[in-house]
């Protein structure tokens, strides 16, 4: 992992990254920039072309890592930009656009040119656009609105070139292979675990399962957080303190919903009565949704060489998730995943494996689509062109 501080769309921003990452899917799948679309991957089509330095540039192609200490304006930064507001009415005005999907590296391709060419001609203005391919509208009505703007006299621009000593790829680390999680924290808005188990409050869910296992061999597997860990659906550990606080992911899919949860936990042992309790916060990225959750379980002697094992949670989600944590569709969910981890933990008490599936489906997906579809639209309207 690499460390880098940029400054995106006027905002400092920090973040860990592998250094095979691309600028692009950083600001899309870190940052949440979608207005930075990605066509062709492969620095052909123009459609990811955004601001860097003030110099239009392919994110596709570029390493976010090359990025350090860079000033990065995609789409959405330039809102309040008078010559992106003058291009961007010159492209309505023009019939510039059609589906939208070229416009975002158009318009950033357009800004560079106004700017920089301001006495080109039509030819030239053609020459300038070639790197960037429009499948809908024949390019006639953007030459047209550049040549509105170069005509009318551009506005003034807010971002200009400015030279930057970059970080040179020759010192960039080696590709690490393992540690798929990119941690990011963006100034403002640090990820901290600063609550305590009595302050979560939300759904109650109450379940017991029995397990053909004895109270010790439960124990001893329940009591060993990376082996716990390895029975769980979608759970990643990335560190395990000595104070009993934990890092990690979990990545719940659900037919066409994936949230991945990012974030700490402080987990309590009490051997004497084979109790404990687990509680901490995550978030998952895309959605903006976060979590606060806690969970207290007791091992409790059955029948001969089987436990009970009783679990309490308490969920709080909030967010645009927070539409799928109604008790009954958690309770589905909690249902099967319990299933897989208490196969899973009897597996593994064996030396065998039970394999664990990647997706579920569920009786509440036809509610859920439609839930999914309205989150969708909200989440396309927060963006602003
Ligand atoms: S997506 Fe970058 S040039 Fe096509
Ligand atoms: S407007 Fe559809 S690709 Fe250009």
């Amino acid at each position: 992992m690499h460390e880098i501080s940029m400054t995106v769309n006027g905002s400092v921003v920090q973040a860990s990254v592998e250094p095979r990452t691309h600028l692009a899917d950083f600001l899309r799948d870190d940052l949440l920039l979608t207005g930075t679309h990605l066509g062709c991957e492969q620095g052909v089509c123009g459609a990811c072309t955004i601001l860097v330095d003030g110099r239009p540039v392919r994110s596709c192609l570029t390493f976010a890592c090359g990025c350090d200490g860079a000033d990065i304006r995609t789409i959405e930064g330039l809102n309040d930009d008078p010559l992106m507001k003058q291009i961007q009415n010159a492209f309505c005005e023009n019939h510039g656009l059609q589906c939208g999907y070229c416009t975002p590296g158009m318009l950033a391709t357009a800004y560079d040119i106004v700017r920089r060419l301001p006495d080109i001609d039509d030819q030239q203005v053609r020459k300038e656009l070639s790197g960037n391919l429009c499948r809908c509208t024949g390019y006639a009505g953007i030459v047209a609105a550049i040549r509105q703007v170069l005509d009318s006299g551009p506005e003034n621009a807010s971002v200009t070139p400015i030279t930057r000593e970059s970080t040179r790829f020759s010192e960039l680390p080696k590709i690490e292979k393992k540690n798929p999680i990119t941690e990011i924290t963006v100034q403002g808005h640090p990820e901290s675990l600063d609550i305590s188990p009595e302050e979560i409050t939300g759904v109650n869910l109450d379940k017991e399962v029995i397990l053909e296992l004895s109270n010790e061999k439960l124990w001893e597997i329940i009591s060993d957080l990376p082996t716990v860990a390895s029975c769980i659906p979608g759970m990643s550990l990335e560190s395990v303190g000595d104070d009993g606080s934990v890092i990690g992911r979990l990545t719940i899919a659900v037919g066409p919903i994936k949230a991945s949860f990012s974030g700490k936990g402080i987990v309590n042992f009490n051997p004497a009565n084979t109790s404990g309790q687990l509680y901490g916060a995550g978030t998952d990225r895309l959605t903006r949704s976060k979590i606060l959750a806690s969970l207290s379980f007791n091992i409790e002697h059955f029948e001969e060489n089987c436990s009970k094992l009783s679990l309490h949670v308490i969920y709080d989600i909030r967010g645009p998730l927070s539409q799928f944590g109604r008790k009954a569709l958690v309770e589905e969910i909690a249902d099967s995943l319990l299933k897989d981890i208490t196969r899973s933990i009897v597996a593994k008490a064996s030396g065998t494996e039970h394999k664990i599936p990647e997706n579920r489906s569920f009786k509440v997906l036809p509610f859920m689509g439609t839930v999914l579809k309205s989150l969708i639209m909200r989440l396309f309207r927060q963006k602003k062109f």
